[in-house]
C-alpha cells in the first residue's frame, strides 16, 4: 500500500554505523602496517604484471617468461604475502579482552523515543512515526515485519524502556547485542509480539486490523506462538484487548493471550527480548490470497475452538441458504426493526432452505457470533463493527450493508472497511443502501460539522428496493449451490485448519 523504499536510507545507514563501530573492532598498528606493506607490494606487482599484457613481444625484455607463466608466479608470490601477512596478524587476538569492549558496546546503546515527533504529520508512511529508524522486511505479497534479532538487525536484540500510557515520546527502543545488554536490563525469554496500534484494541475492526499481520507471520514461521504481548497506541502501553479480539487471539493461539505490563520493571530499567517480532503496518503489503490464507486459519481455529463444525455439510443445524439479520442497538440501527425483518422473511420463504435467523451483536458471546456466522451464507447488517465477524463466515458468502443519511459525502474513505475486509476474507460484498432520509443538520449537507449529527443516525427502509436487492442475492446464492450440487466435490472441505 505504501511504495517507500527504504534502500536508499538502509546503505546510508549501514555505513555510519560501520564509522561508529571502527573503535571498537579489533584494531591493532601491527596489523595496519602489514596491510598497508602488503598493498604497496600488491601495486607494484600489478603494475609489472600491466607491463607484461602490454608488451607481449618477441623482443620482451623477459623472453623466457610467457605472460601466463609470470601471471601463476605473481599469484604464488601474491598467496605467500597474503599467507605471511595473515599470520603475522593472528597473534592479535581479539577476545583477549571481552570484558571491556562489551562494557564498550553496552555504554554506545543509544535509546530512541518510540514515538518520533518528527514524522508527526505522516505518522503512518514508511518507516511511520513508531521505531522510525528501523526499517521492516518486506517480500512481495507477504507482511510487512521486523524481527529481533535477526540478519537486518546484525542479530542484536530489541530492548524497550518506559511504561508511559500517555505519550509515547516518553518510551524509549534500543539494539543491543546478547553479550552486551544495556546496564540493568532484563531479558525476557521466548516470542513477544509488539504491536502498533493507530487507532484502539477495543472495536474490534481496529484491533483485528492491528494483530491480523501477527497470525500471518505465524503461519508463515512453522506457526511459533508468542509467549507475550507488548502493545502500544501512539508508542503509549496498552494492557488490554477486547473481549472479542482477545478470545480470537485465544483461539487462535492456542492461549489467552499474555499482554506485558512490565509490573516487575523499574520506569528507567530496560527491558530485552530474546525474539521479537514487530508490526506496525497492519496487513499493508499482503497479497489477496496471504491475506484470504490469514483469515481461513483465524475462522478456522474460532470454530475449533467453539466446538463448531468446519464444514457445512457436518452440520445438522445448518440450513441450505441461512440469512442473517445482524441488529444493532441504538447508534446505527433500523429505525423500524419489525418492517426491515418482515421485507427479508418475505423474501426468504419464497426461496427453498432459506432460513432467515435475527441477531443481536450486542449481546451475543464470541462463540455464539462464531456460530452465527458458521450458519450464514448472507449477512445483512448496517455499517459497524459487528460486520467485523463475516470474516467467519464460510468463503464465498454474501454481504449486504446499511449506512445512514449523510456518510457518503462526509464520512471519508474509512466508510468503506467492510468493503476491503470482505475482498481480503474471500467474502462477496453485494452492495450497500443509504437511507436518503434522517436525521437534519442546520448547516450545509456539506459542511464537515454535518457528520456528528449524521454518524450515529438511524436507518430506515425502502421495501421495494429491499425485496428486489434480497430476491437477487438469493437467487445467486442459490445457484451457485445448484452448480456445487452438480460437480458432487462441491466446496473444498475443510476438516484440519492450517496450523495445529
Ligand atoms: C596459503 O595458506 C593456505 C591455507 O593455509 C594454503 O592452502 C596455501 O597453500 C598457502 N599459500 C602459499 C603460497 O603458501
Ligand atoms: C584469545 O583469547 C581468549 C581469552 O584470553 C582465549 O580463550 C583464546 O583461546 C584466544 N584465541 C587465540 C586464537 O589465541
Ligand atoms: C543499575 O541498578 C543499580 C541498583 O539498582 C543502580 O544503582 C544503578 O544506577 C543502575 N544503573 C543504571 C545505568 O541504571
Ligand atoms: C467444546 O467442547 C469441549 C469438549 O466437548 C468442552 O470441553 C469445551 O468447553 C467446549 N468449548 C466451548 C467453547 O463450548
Ligand atoms: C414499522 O413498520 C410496520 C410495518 O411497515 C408498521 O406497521 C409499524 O407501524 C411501524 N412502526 C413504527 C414505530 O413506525
Ligand atoms: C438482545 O438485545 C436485544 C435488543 O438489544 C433484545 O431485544 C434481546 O431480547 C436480547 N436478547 C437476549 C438473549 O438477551
Ligand atoms: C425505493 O426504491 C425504489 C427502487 O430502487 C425506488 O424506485 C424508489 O424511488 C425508492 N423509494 C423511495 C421513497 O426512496
Ligand atoms: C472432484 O474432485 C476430484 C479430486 O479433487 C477431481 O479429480 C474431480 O475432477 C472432481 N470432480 C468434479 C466433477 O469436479
Ligand atoms: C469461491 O468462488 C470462486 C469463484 O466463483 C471459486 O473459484 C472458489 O472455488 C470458491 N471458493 C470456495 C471456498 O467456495
Amino acid at each position: 500500500m505504501n511504495n517507500y523504499s527504504p534502500a536508499f536510507h538502509r546503505h546510508k545507514s549501514l555505513k555510519q554505523e560501520k564509522n561508529i563501530m571502527l573503535p571498537f573492532s579489533c584494531y591493532s598498528p601491527k596489523l595496519s602496517l602489514y596491510i598497508l606493506a602488503t598493498c604497496v607490494i600488491l601495486l607494484m606487482l600489478l603494475q609489472i604484471r600491466s607491463l607484461h599484457t602490454v608488451l607481449p613481444t618477441p623482443s620482451s625484455p623477459l623472453p623466457s617468461l610467457s605472460p601466463s607463466a609470470s601471471w601463476s608466479l605473481f599469484q604464488q608470490w601474491q598467496n605467500l604475502v597474503l599467507n605471511r601477512t595473515l599470520a603475522a596478524a593472528s597473534p592479535v587476538n581479539c577476545t583477549q579482552n571481552p570484558d571491556s569492549m562489551n562494557q564498550k558496546l553496552r555504554d554506545s546503546i543509544t535509546f530512541l523515543p518510540l514515538k518520533d515527533l518528527r514524522f508527526s504529520n505522516q505518522p503512518l508512511d514508511g518507516h511511520t512515526w513508531f521505531m522510525s529508524s528501523m526499517y521492516d522486511t518486506r517480500e512481495e505479497g507477504e507482511v510487512q515485519y521486523q524481527q529481533f534479532p535477526s540478519e537486518p538487525s546484525k542479530d542484536r536484540l530489541l530492548c524497550l524502556k518506559g511504561r508511559d500510557t500517555h505519550d509515547g515520546s516518553w518510551n524509549y527502543y534500543a539494539l543491543a547485542w546478547p553479550e552486551a545488554l544495556p546496564t540493568n536490563a532484563t531479558l525476557m525469554k521466548g516470542l513477544t509480539f509488539v504491536s502498533y496500534n493507530h487507532y484502539n484494541y477495543d472495536n474490534i475492526w481496529h484491533g483485528l486490523s492491528a494483530v491480523m499481520p501477527f497470525v500471518a507471520w505465524h503461519r508463515k514461521n512453522s506457526c511459533e506462538k508468542p509467549t507475550r504481548w507488548v502493545l502500544y497506541h501512539w508508542g503509549e502501553l496498552r494492557f488490554k484487548m477486547g473481549t472479542w479480539l482477545n478470545l480470537l487471539m485465544e483461539a487462535t493461539f492456542g492461549q489467552a493471550p499474555h499482554i506485558e505490563e512490565f509490573n516487575d520493571v523499574d520506569d528507567d530499567q530496560p527491558v530485552c527480548f530474546e525474539k521479537a517480532v514487530v508490526m506496525r503496518h497492519n496487513e499493508g503489503g499482503m497479497s489477496r490470497e496471504r491475506r484470504m490464507e490469514v483469515y481461513d486459519l483465524m475462522r478456522c481455529k474460532a470454530r475449533v475452538y467453539c466446538n463448531v463444525s468446519l464444514d457445512r455439510r457436518d452440520s445438522h443445524e445448518r440450513p441450505d441458504i441461512g440469512m442473517t439479520l445482524l441488529m444493532r442497538s441504538g447508534a446505527r440501527s433500523f429505525r423500524n426493526e419489525t418492517a426491515v425483518i418482515g421485507v427479508f422473511e418475505k423474501e426468504c420463504k419464497k426461496v427453498k432452505g432459506c432460513r432467515l435467523m435475527v441477531a443481536y451483536s450486542n449481546n451475543l458471546t464470541f462463540c455464539q457470533q462464531v456460530k452465527q456466522m458458521s450458519l450464514t451464507d448472507i449477512l445483512i447488517s448496517p455499517h459497524g463493527a459487528q460486520l467485523t465477524n463475516m470474516f467467519l463466515m464460510d468463503r464465498n458468502s454474501s454481504v449486504m450493508e446499511f449506512y445512514p443519511k449523510g456518510w457518503l459525502k462526509l464520512a471519508g474513505v474509512g466508510q468503506y472497511v467492510y468493503h476491503w475486509i470482505a475482498s481480503w476474507s474471500g467474502m462477496r460484498h453485494r452492495g450497500e443502501w443509504r437511507d436518503p432520509n434522517g436525521e437534519s443538520c442546520p448547516y450545509s449537507d456539506e459542511d464537515h460539522r454535518c457528520m456528528s449529527f449524521y454518524k450515529n443516525g438511524l436507518i430506515g427502509y425502502n421495501e421495494t428496493h429491499f425485496a428486489e436487492w434480497a430476491r437477487n442475492v438469493l437467487n445467486d446464492v442459490q445457484t451457485k449451490r445448484f452448480e456445487e450440487e452438480g460437480t458432487k466435490n462441491g466446496t473444498a472441505s475443510m476438516k484440519t485448519c492450517d496450523c495445529n
